[in-house]
């Protein structure tokens, strides 16, 4: 069963809750939307400020805590105290236009 995460695919970059409570961020990168827990590797924070931003420029995702930067197509950590680590992925996929996950 498919579960709506949104309604729509008009972002560039949201945080979402899914079904648990938890947060997810919604990015779209190359014309594909890609999803991640919105949960930092380095501590586990939010990796916006609670505003739902985290985009930094065209290709990357940034946490507000201590500055890691994030490949919005990957989730690879490429700068910052977690360089290696990814976000984790959650996997979701567009269904007569909106974004949904399992
Ligand atoms: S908590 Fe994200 S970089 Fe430190």
């Amino acid at each position: 069963m498919s579960i709506i995460l949104h309604a729509d695919c008009a972002f560039e970059q949201i945080v979402v809750k899914d079904p648990r409570g938890h947060d997810v961020i919604l990015v779209q990168h190359g014309g594909v939307i890609h999803g991640y827990r919105n949960s930092c590797p380095h501590v586990g924070v939010p990796l916006d400020w609670g505003d739902g931003r985290c985009m930094h420029g065209a290709d990357h995702l940034i946490c507000s805590m201590h500055g890691a930067l994030f490949e919005a197509a990957t989730g690879l950590c490429v700068d910052g105290p977690c360089t290696g680590d990814h976000l984790q992925r959650i996997a979701v996929r567009v269904e007569a236009g909106r974004v949904v996950c399992d």
